[in-house]
């Protein structure tokens, strides 16, 4: 089995920072949020992984390398414009050549094992497996209607959705979906979805199933999921990367990445990214910080990097 990776978005929910630092490079209890998909995979046996980029190719390669550093083998593949999941994954036909991969979303992390998924997968014979969760909102999501762990149909956010199963970002297939790619039409927002491409599965009367995902899932695309995700991993506590400096009050969750430094009158629920510095007249609570930062007065739920800052 191997392995597909998106990570070719833009990261725009994460503005400015991620101008900087791709967001799949962004640390997560000071460990690029990329390590723990490349730990999930190895879970289930996989090393050849192929990880679709885009313009943030030359950072991706520069930081990843042949991915040896995390036991791993690395292929990057090009998207040239992020058009859509299936599109994403179009660009590695020839790289999984039509073996069963797994299609993982590289923005998620989740808490539970994979083994009794991939074991699902391969002893249905199925030719796709979802990872499914129940949510309360599932209208941000693709949404799975499901009959026992067939999936009868799947809409991607709807406004009226049939269920609460999510589609959870993680995927096992086999060799059919390429048969039906080059069938599928842009949805009504212009991209090519991934849970279209699914739709064709099944429309072919191919067998698609879903197992759902009961432990914690995260995706960490805005301000407040990433936050919530690095306070799961590190809990309350102050994290600090070996030459990091911190001088100041610190409540709750602070995570200071490698050669950052810190002077602060107050600071509560927040992420410094990997050679910042920080210094804070007042107080900031709610924030991921890089670059060089000067702040007086309080601040709230904001990326910053250098002199720039989106509110969020
Ligand atoms: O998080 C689960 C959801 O992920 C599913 O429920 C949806 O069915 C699925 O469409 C997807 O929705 P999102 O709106 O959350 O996807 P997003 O645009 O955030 O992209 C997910 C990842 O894929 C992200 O790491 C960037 C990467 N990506 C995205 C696009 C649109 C690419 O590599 N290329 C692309 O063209």
């Amino acid at each position: 089995m191997k392995g597909v990776i998106l990570a070719a978005g833009k990261g725009s929910r994460l503005y400015p920072v991620t101008h900087h630092i791709p967001k799949p490079l962004l640390p997560l209890a000071n460990r690029i949020t990329l390590a723990y998909a490349f730990d999930k995979l190895k879970e289930i046996g996989i090393r050849e992984i192929a990880l679709v980029v885009g313009e943030n190719e030359p950072l991706m390669r520069e930081r990843l390398g042949d991915g040896s550093e995390f036991g791993i083998e690395l292929t990057y593949v090009r998207q040239p414009e992020p058009k859509g999941l299936a599109h994403a994954v179009s660009f590695a036909g020839d790289f999984v050549n039509r073996e069963p991969f797994v299609l993982y979303l590289g923005d998620a992390i989740y808490a539970d094992p994979l083994p009794p998924f991939e074991e699902k997968f391969r002893s249905s014979g199925c030719a796709n497996l979802n990872v499914v969760k129940w949510v309360e909102d599932p209208s941000r999501f693709g949404v799975a209607n499901l009959d026992g762990d067939r999936i009868l149909r799947l809409v991607e956010k709807p406004a009226q959705p049939e269920s609460n199963m999510a589609m959870a970002g993680l995927y096992f297939f086999g060799p059919q979906l390429w048969d039906l790619l080059p069938n599928l039409q842009p949805s009504a927002r212009g991209e090519y979805e991934i849970t279209d491409a699914i739709q064709l599965l099944i429309d072919a009367g191919h067998l698609v199933l879903a197992k759902e995902h009961p432990g914690e899932w995260f995706d960490t695309g805005t301000l407040d999921s990433f936050l919530q995700t690095s306070r799961y991993l590190c809990g309350e506590d102050v994290r600090l990367a070996a030459d990091a400096k911190v001088q100041g009050t610190v409540s709750g969750h602070l995570v200071v990445g490698e050669g950052a430094e810190v002077e602060a009158t107050s600071l509560e629920n927040v992420v410094v990214l990997p050679g910042a510095r920080v210094r804070v007249q007042g107080s900031i609570r709610d924030a991921i910080l890089g670059g060089e930062v000067e702040v007086s007065g309080d601040v709230r739920r904001q990326v910053i990097w250098g002199g720039e800052s989106i509110s969020y």
